[in-house]
């Protein structure tokens, strides 16, 4: 029997085939069907349950994905999805009932803040939104009808790192299903489960897929959830498409490789902006002189490859600065081989109120990038360029 447990950079290769299986495909075949036959209806009934019945109730390209993941995550089983919000919005439907209520932090994906203040009240659920790193208020916030604790980190687009050992034992005391978005840290850098959280979200369209070429969403944690989680799927149809599911595993197996070199650079860059006069507030977990960064420094492998910064100046100077890049290529999303910049007033918070942004710190003067695995210098190069351009020059350092 082999006991020895194998590292994250091999189960990202080697994770969800069968290892034992011979003269059969080295890559995971594509199952690009939306139908199985079956013998007889004898044979039709047993393969209801199936990954073998109709692809919008599992397929096994999708099968050998989410072992992948799960994998990864260390946690029982994984789903995938249409999309990263096809992950949250059909999980907390699955898992939530009219009359409950959910406490979740403040700083969280646009997207999420839309669907908790704007979709689940239309369907009885309400949301209490607490500050971040303030974890009296989360607790505070619990009433007799709480059911869920919804978190991210690190957060978008500010880089603030949670307490997952602290929160996670809250939930538990408060019997609350702890759920995190986990998509800035990805499973090479953070395994929630390890710490008690139940359910694991990521946008996989981000790291997971690594190469910006689809959207994906998942969903991993508790096999109990996971499998009530699994039903709302298939009656809300997001499910995700045999070949994206191909082209997602795939991304899976460079992705440790990706996220060393991801976290490597965007440390340079973070350490390179920090120190420039035209830059303001600087957001990286692993930065010297980040409020969180000895929680980091414990909870994670690596700070990421996620990184926003204030340039000093207007909101026009920040528009401006990512117009003059010559390598970060202004576009939203993030996690992909290649660097992108974007501002998250105008992409991922511009759907929610300009008083929900000001209440999470997110300004225009912001800018986020996404560092890709292209050579530092070469990254640092783009920044000096595109700031030298830049007429306002800051009076103190800052590092939030
Ligand atoms: C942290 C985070 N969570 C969730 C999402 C939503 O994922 P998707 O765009 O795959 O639906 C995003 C998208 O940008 C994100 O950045």
């Amino acid at each position: 029997m082999n006991l020895h447990k194998h590292h994250q950079e091999t189960k990202a290769v080697r994770g969800g085939g069968d290892l034992r299986k011979k003269n059969g495909p080295v890559s995971t075949p594509i199952y690009q069907t939306s139908t199985f036959e079956v013998t007889d209806n004898e044979q039709q009934l047993r393969a209801t349950h199936t990954d073998m019945f109709y692809t919008r109730y599992g397929n096994p390209t999708q099968t050998v994905a989410e072992a992948a993941i799960a994998q990864l995550e260390g946690a029982d089983a994984a789903l995938l999805f249409a999309s990263g919000m096809g992950a949250i919005t059909t999980s907390l439907l699955a898992v939530l009932k009219s009359g409950d209520h959910i406490v979740a932090q403040r700083d969280i994906y646009g997207g999420t803040t839309k669907f908790f203040s704007q979709w689940l009240p239309k369907f009885g659920i309400e949301t209490t939104f607490v500050d971040t790193t303030e974890y009296d208020q989360h607790a505070r916030a619990i009433q007799p009808n709480t059911r869920l604790l919804y978190l991210e980190s690190p957060t978008n687009p500010l880089l603030r790192v949670i307490d997952l050992k602290r929160l996670s034992a809250l939930a538990k005391k408060h019997n609350l299903i702890s759920v995190i978005d986990s998509t800035f840290a990805t499973p090479i850098n953070t395994r929630p489960v390890e710490f008690g959280i139940d359910l694991v979200m990521h946008s996989g369209t981000k790291y997971f897929a690594g190469h910006a070429d689809l959207i994906c969403g998942i969903m991993a944690g508790r096999r109990d959830l996971i499998q009530k989680i699994q039903d709302a799927r298939t009656t809300l149809g997001v499910c995700m498409d045999p070949h994206a599911a191909w082209l997602l595993l795939r991304g899976i197996k460079t992705l440790a490789v990706r996220m060393q070199r991801q976290n490597d650079n965007a440390l340079r860059v973070a350490e390179f902006l920090s120190q420039h006069p035209k830059v303001g507030r600087v957001h990286y977990p692993f930065l010297s002189g980040h409020p969180q960064r000895a929680l980091a420094m414990e909870q994670m492998q690596g700070g990421g490859g996620v990184l926003s910064f204030e340039v000093v100046g207007t909101g026009d100077d920040a528009r401006r600065l990512t117009e003059s890049f010559r390598l970060f290529t202004l576009a939203p999303s993030l996690g992909g081989v290649e660097s992108l910049v974007s501002i998250p007033v105008l992409t991922s918070h511009a759907m929610i109120s300009p008083e929900q942004r000001q209440k999470m710190g997110v300004t225009e003067q912001l800018v986020r990038l996404s560092v890709g695995i292209e050579n530092a210098d070469d990254l640092i190069a783009d920044l000096d360029q595109a700031l030298s351009q830049m007429g306002a020059v800051r009076e103190h350092a800052e590092v939030g």
